[in-house]
């Protein structure tokens, strides 16, 4: 069976494609022709994540998941959250999606607090025959106070998972997808739906 997967990032494809086998023939949005900016302006996760999943099956008809994912920082109340890929660019219009910028402007805010802890939250949405679900990961963590290690993206260098003592980007890729938030909520996807297609 065919579904969509709301993404242009060739790397979550290739993620999701191995956990889900053969039974899914998962296909991007530049598989469908979707070159268009899908809109992601809701104020949550959630609704960020169902938003372009409905885009998809309003204008092409077919069975999709999204994904969005915040880092949710506990002494700065939960930011940058729904701002995690654009967190610099709240305070400067003239940076754009620049992860170097945002974990500077993290470790400026998190100077003098005492309380580091962290979490990173993924939320998938599905539209699947007709019914919308969501699928939750989270992956507690901290954030160190200085960047390490070359491996992954984002804040990868600064966010140390909970019972390690080495940060995502001091980690492999297998090992960082079994733990982390994306490949949580991607396992809660999968089992859904093979279960539903047993
Ligand atoms: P997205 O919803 O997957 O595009 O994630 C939003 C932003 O969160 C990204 O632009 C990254 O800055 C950050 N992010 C998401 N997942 C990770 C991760 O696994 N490691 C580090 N940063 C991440």
């Amino acid at each position: 069976m065919k579904i969509v997967f709301a993404t242009n990032n060739a790397h979550k494809l290739q993620e999701v494609r191995q956990i889900l086998g053969e039974r899914f023939e998962v296909v991007g949005l530049a598989d469908i022709g979707c070159t268009e900016d899908i809109p992601e302006t809701a104020e949550t996760l959630e609704g960020n994540a169902l938003q372009k999943a409905r885009y998809v099956k309003e204008h092409y008809g077919l069975d999709c998941f999204a994904d969005d994912t915040g880092l949710e920082v506990a002494a700065l109340g939960g930011a940058p959250g729904v701002h995690t890929a654009r967190y610099a660019e709240l305070f400067d219009n003239g940076i754009t999606h620049d992860s170097d910028a945002n974990m500077n402007l993290l470790l400026q805010k998190l100077e003098k607090k005492a309380d580091r802890s962290a979490r990173f939250r993924t939320v998938i949405s599905l539209i699947y025959k007709g019914e919308e679900h969501l699928f939750e990961g989270i992956c507690e963590g901290t954030i160190l106070s200085e960047r390490h290690g070359t491996e992954g993206f984002g804040y990868d260098p600064v966010f140390q998972p909970k019972g390690y003592d080495r940060c995502f980007a001091q980690m492999k890729a297998e090992e960082k997808n079994a733990i982390s938030h994306r490949g949580r909520a991607t396992q809660k996807l999968v089992e859904w739906l093979r279960k539903r297609e047993e």
